[in-house]
């Protein structure tokens, strides 16, 4: 077939492969960005909001600029005149805070930066931010739970987003003439990013330009944001992240930190770095929103399903809107007579902006669907199994292309015998081991597989090594890996000679490492670039005095190193030292095709959950999960497997534990890693993830079609049903802490 590049070429890549950059994370070697020390440097420290509404009046400095080592505070009053980044996906220059820092004295959420201390020692900035006296004009008036608004029927609360709004069909005669019909509401809780690397950055300017170090999931993106910001050329401008250590989301797109940082550096003529706390992260970094969601379904008594309205709502901030669009992915999940209609709302809360966390939208979506069609299945007195696989998709619903390759089916059979589901009673409470009443519950899992534009560089050294470069990031996924483990299969040369250069705003353009896209985006450019590397040796053989002097490139192969022409070979290394050249590179990029018209791009998965419910000692646990997952080809299945047990880890987190919580006065109590609940090693169960391998060549010529988000989704839902299955009580609000068993 034939691919983007125009070859017809398909690549055969699935290796078990250890992280290249696993040795230097564990002796300390990575340079993550708050470990960038830079002479000269200072240090910042935020001050922050401890009102979650109103004004700031007035700040009492004199005693914080007192104090050892401050070089000077930053604020409203004195701050640059800066502008507004346009704020454009499309335009690669999305900020996930419109607001500049210190922009006016309006306070929209607790947490927000009212001033940033600069001092010569950490300690120093940090002990003079806590003499920094606000006065505030308080509001009483500020929401932080949405739940709150809430009337628990009819419509969802908020403002509706035509732009979600979508229907296939007439979904509402449909259900209004279904013998079976359910109509329940579910709600997640606001969930916080705990990334293990808090964010950072580290700014300096050199004459007119500036570099900064930020743990950021799109150093491309940052650039172009801080261009606009201070109105230089993007090429004045140098985004580097190395290596992260995680982001989820809330590294997508640059926060306020980052500009005030940028600042200061800019004031004080010498760097700055600012690393956030943990509370700070919490407060001012991005969450995923608490969702209310309403699923209605109609069925006939066969279990065929008839409609689907899904209504949404998150959360969004007045500091910034973010909409999560938790219904979106809903029509295109089921067979459902043609006829879904969903919509999505926003309700606005005095907190920073929401932003994407891993699966946005869908992980949240999925777990209110999910969970209807368990209750659904129950109903009819059906096998929630069955129920699903009666109600297959062989199409995209919302626009009957075809899927490129789906192997949802399989998915269902492999997870589902792997976990011995046949062995389930469907008696709430039927099954019990001791003290512990068992519970099985399934789910499916999904998510969208995109792909968008990148560039890369790939070049032969004279050294017999390997230089690729791609302006994207490695989150901690493992890109640098698959890089490597592509150009050594591209070229024949073992994995440890090359050399991958990624997280650097300065190399050519490369995608966020978001959206589960980054692997089918890099790789086809990776593999461009290679041809064009390739060709130029190529010419250099043919050329007059060349080894293959006259012979048609086409004739000429790359085997372990070495151009081969029928019995003849030439070492790329030698052809570079006859032409007295340490590099040969080439630069070339790629993009989606046609093909986006054609096929509808999805990944499918199934997750089976096994729960333990001890009455006697009100005990909880997620006891198994099994899920099979289909994302075409993994590139590297230890790397893959181990994004879908992150994700699975991340949904026990969603299903069991976390939940941010605010007082009545706004006032985020549970604001560290002490309180805020996260699943710990001690909460996990056995996790069996099993990855199909049905290469999605018409994603692209890799295979590829990304893993990163879909182990999470479904797994709430998975740990939700199997509690009904264990207990007989239908918990729609997650997390299931455990008073809502008792
Ligand atoms: Mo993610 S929400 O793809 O960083």
């Amino acid at each position: 077939m034939t691919t983007d590049t125009g070859k017809t070429r398909e690549y055969n890549l699935s290796a078990e492969k250890p992280r290249i950059d696993g040795t230097l994370k564990l002796t300390g070697g990575a340079d993550y960005a708050a470990d960038r020390n830079l002479p000269n440097q200072t240090y910042g420290y935020p001050v922050t909001s401890t009102i979650t509404s109103g004004k700031l009046v007035s700040l009492e400095l004199d005693e914080a600029l007192a104090m050892p080592g401050v070089l000077d505070i930053f604020h409203h009053d004195n701050f640059d005149q800066l502008s507004r980044s346009p704020n454009s996906f499309a335009d690669e220059n999305l900020t996930s805070e419109p607001r500049l820092p210190f922009e006016d004295n309006e306070i929209h959420y607790q947490g927000q930066y009212i001033a940033l201390v600069v001092a010569d020692t950490l300690n120093h900035a940090r002990a003079a931010a806590m003499k920094v006296k606000a006065n505030y004009e308080r509001s009483d008036e500020f929401l932080t739970d949405i739940k709150a608004l809430d009337r628990g029927e009819g419509e969802l609360p908020g403002e509706e987003q035509p732009g979600d709004a979508s229907s296939i069909g007439d979904a509402d005669s449909a259900f209004e003439s279904a013998s079976v019909k359910l109509d329940h509401r579910y709600s997640i809780a606001q969930e916080n990013h705990s990334v293990m690397e808090m964010h950072a950055s580290v700014a300096q300017w050199e004459n007119d330009m500036l570099t900064i170090y930020e743990s950021s999931q799109g150093v491309v993106f940052q650039r172009n944001a801080l261009s606009k910001i201070f109105g230089i050329p993007p090429e004045k401008v140098t985004v580097i992240s190395h290596f992260i250590g995680s982001g989820f989301g809330s590294k997508l797109f640059m926060w306020p930190h980052a500009i005030m940082t940028a600042v200061a550096a800019r004031r004080l003529g010498r760097p700055v770095k600012t690393v956030l706390s943990r509370t700070q992260e919490y407060l001012a970094t991005g969450y995923r929103p608490t969702s209310l969601q309403r699923v209605r379904l109609g069925a006939d008594d066969s279990g065929k399903l008839l409609s689907i309205h899904h209504d949404g709502c998150n959360e969004s901030s007045p500091a910034g809107k973010h909409d999560d669009t938790v219904s979106g992915a809903t029509p295109k999940m089921y067979d459902c007579g043609g006829n879904a209609a969903v919509t999505n709302r926003l309700v606005t809360v005095n907190k920073c902006p929401p932003c994407p966390m891993r699966a946005p939208g869908e992980a949240s979506g999925n777990f209110a669907l999910e969970t209807a069609m368990d209750e659904l299945a129950v109903k009819l007195e059906m096998d929630p199994l069955a129920l699903r696989k009666k109600n297959f998709a062989a199409a995209d619903p919302t626009s009957d292309l075809p899927w490129s390759s789906n192997h949802l089916k399989e998915c269902w059979d492999d997870a589902a015998s792997r976990f011995g589901w046949d062995k389930r009673n469907p008696t709430p409470g039927a099954m019990q081991d001791g003290d512990e009443i068992i519970g099985y519950g399934m789910a499916t899992q999904s998510w969208e597989a995109m792909r968008q534009h990148c560039s890369a560089r790939f070049g032969f050294r004279a050294d017999g090594s390997l230089l690729v470069a791609c302006g994207t990031q490695d989150i901690g996924t493992g890109t640098y890996t698959i890089v490597a483990q592509t150009a050594s299969e591209l070229t024949g040369i073992p994995i440890e000679m090359v050399d991958v250069r990624l997280g650097d705003s300065q190399l050519p353009s490369g995608p966020l490492s978001g959206g589960s896209m980054a692997t089918s985006t890099v790789l086809p450019a990776v593999s461009a670039a290679f041809d064009e590397a390739l060709s130029q040796l190529k010419s250099l053989a043919t050329a007059e005095g060349g080894v293959f002097e006259n012979a048609d490139p086409d004739t000429i192969e790359i085997q372990s190193g070495k151009l081969v022409q029928g019995d003849r070979s030439v070492e790329i290394t030698q052809l570079l030292a006859d032409n007295q050249l340490g590099l040969i590179d080439g630069e070339a990029s790629a993009q989606p095709g046609d093909e986006q018209n054609q096929y509808s791009f999805r990944s499918f998965g199934a997750v089976f959950v096994e729960v333990r419910w001890d009455p006697g000692i009100s005990r909880l646990r997620v006891a198994r999960v099994v899920s099979t997952i289909d994302i075409g080809r993994a590139i590297n299945p230890m790397t893959a497997r181990n994004q879908v047990e992150g994700g699975i880890v991340m949904g026990i987190g969603m299903g069991m534990f976390e939940q941010a919580e605010f007082d009545q006065n706004g006032y985020p109590y549970n604001n560290n890693l002490a309180d805020y609940i996260l699943p710990v090693n001690a909460d996990m169960p056995k996790v069996e993830v099993d990855l199909l391998d049905y290469p999605d060549y018409r994603h692209n010529a890799f295979g590829a079609r990304g893993v990163g988000e879909i182990g999470l989704t479904g797994v709430a839902a998975a740990i939700s049903n199997a509690v009904y299955n264990a207990t007989g009580k239908r918990i729609r609000d997650m997390p299931i802490s455990i008073e809502k068993l008792l």
